[in-house]
């Protein structure tokens, strides 16, 4: 029996656009009319795959919901179980929310910049609580219950390496997504760059030193499909594969290019 996960990245936000080029990490900001393009793409793709999600997992973040009813419209899918998590959202950016890619990269350098933007384990630096791009006051963050796992109180989290990212959606992603893939069930993913780093890490044992050099494209779903005989954990088969292998190649250069001056 084969198990599937489609993966991907929500469509270009607003602050992806080249001439805004800010961090996110956790500010809710919108998709872009591309993005909301991309999203519409991305479910006539799953389409022409021949691929029927049974269930879809978002994040908190409106660019993964939206992404994921504009993808799931195209395919006439709205109505498939939705399970959605602070989980799977971006990797929370700290002091760096709300910031342009050029000023970082002026105020911190090259290197520096390079590691805080795409190394596994170092952090940028915290976001202090009085800042506007705070998430502490957000509803959507006060009930730490609302997954069902209780460890962590994302209400207080200030900064993230891609570590801790793992780290805080392991036990959800073991718990929700990996006994459907088990069961055989065609699973949709709709997250962020950093989730997106994160799982592709995990499943294809990327050292924390190559991790560096993965980018990931807005808006292309990748597919990997997973062995399973229920007896043991579904393994995954070969590496992911983008469904349109052109446009993630384009993706993955457009977002290593906001880093550059
Ligand atoms: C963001 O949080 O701004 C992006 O989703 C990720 O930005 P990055 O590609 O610079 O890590």
């Amino acid at each position: 029996m084969r198990g599937r996960l489609i993966i991907m990245r929500h469509g270009q936000s607003e602050w992806t656009l080249p001439q805004v080029n800010r961090f996110a990490g956790w500010v809710d900001v919108p998709l872009s009319e591309q993005g909301r393009r991309q999203a519409e793409r991305a479910g006539q793709l799953i389409k022409e795959y021949g691929l029927e999600p049974e269930v879809v997992f978002t994040s908190l973040l409106g660019r993964s919901i939206i992404t994921a009813n504009l993808l799931l419209d195209q395919i006439d899918r709205l109505w498939i179980p939705v399970q959605r998590t602070w989980r799977l959202n971006e990797r929370h950016y700290g002091a760096f929310q709300g910031q342009t890619r050029p000023d970082m990269l002026s105020k911190y350098g090259e290197k520096r910049f390079a590691t805080y933007r795409r190394s596994y384990d170092v952090a940028p630096p915290a976001l202090d609580p009085s800042s506007p791009y705070w998430q502490g006051q957000d509803p959507r963050y006060g009930k730490p219950w609302a997954d069902g796992l209780d460890d962590l109180d994302p209400a207080s989290i200030a900064s993230e390496s891609l570590k801790d990212l793992g780290q805080r959606l392991e036990p959800y992603w073991r718990a929700r997504i990996v006994p459907l893939l088990a069961q055989g069930r065609t699973v949709l993913v709709v997250t962020h760059g950093s989730v997106v780093r994160s799982v592709v890490k995990g499943l294809e044992a990327v050292s924390d030193q190559d991790i560096r050099s993965i980018n990931v494209p807005t808006g292309v779903p990748m597919v990997y499909e997973f062995e399973t005989d229920q007896s043991r954990e579904p393994e995954p088969v070969g590496s992911g594969r983008y469904l349109d292998p052109d446009a993630a190649r384009k993706g993955m250069a457009q977002v290593e290019a906001l880093g550059k001056a």
